[in-house]
């Protein structure tokens, strides 16, 4: 494999990690401040990353790729089929013949039990502040018409002087 293209790459944590093995990697992400923070870790872990700010539903490089990658559920950001749809129209475009596009996403049966698995935890601690993050309620229902689920999700932070609490 030549080179690959992570599309919703927030801080790119896979197309980093092809680099380090050797694969061009392309990282997009909508927003400018993911794109800033894996162009900062790209470089600080001098491994090579193109990063591109664009949408997934409407982007053209004018170039295609061996592989494209959209993980951890990232596609969950587009509320349409057409925006659906129009993503994978894009994916299409940048592969080359007998190019693989994986997309990793959660299942509708994931979230139509009562206990939902994607309700999860986690907690970070950098120095002396610690973010705890939960992610889902088992309260959180999917609509099962339009396929869109209103998660809640609950941050605590503590430590770190006067900026902690709880979101
Ligand atoms: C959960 S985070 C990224 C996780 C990343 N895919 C991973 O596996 O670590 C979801 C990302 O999707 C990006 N995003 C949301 N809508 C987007 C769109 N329409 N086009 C491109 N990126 C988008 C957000 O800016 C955010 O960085």
């Amino acid at each position: 494999m030549r080179d690959v293209l992570e599309l919703a790459a927030g801080p790119a944590e896979h197309a980093r990690e092809f680099a380090r093995r050797g694969v061009a990697a392309t990282a997009l992400d909508l927003h400018p401040a993911m794109c800033a923070y894996a162009a900062r870790r790209a470089k600080e872990e001098g491994v090579g990353l193109d990063v591109v700010q664009e949408d997934m539903t409407a982007f053209a490089l004018g170039r295609r790729f061996d592989l494209v990658v959209t993980m951890l559920d990232s596609t969950s950001h587009l509320m349409t089929l057409d925006a659906f749809t129009a993503h994978l129209d894009r994916a299409a475009e940048h592969l080359r013949p007998g190019g693989l596009y994986v997309v990793e996403m959660s299942h509708p049966r994931d979230r139509l039990s009562d206990d939902p698995s994607v309700s999860t935890g986690w907690t970070v601690e950098r120095g002396d502040v610690r973010a705890t993050v939960r992610w889902g309620e088992p309260s959180d229902r999917l609509d099962p018409v339009t396929q869109v689920s209103d998660d809640h999700v609950t941050m605590t932070v503590s430590g770190g002087g006067a900026g902690a609490g709880r979101g």
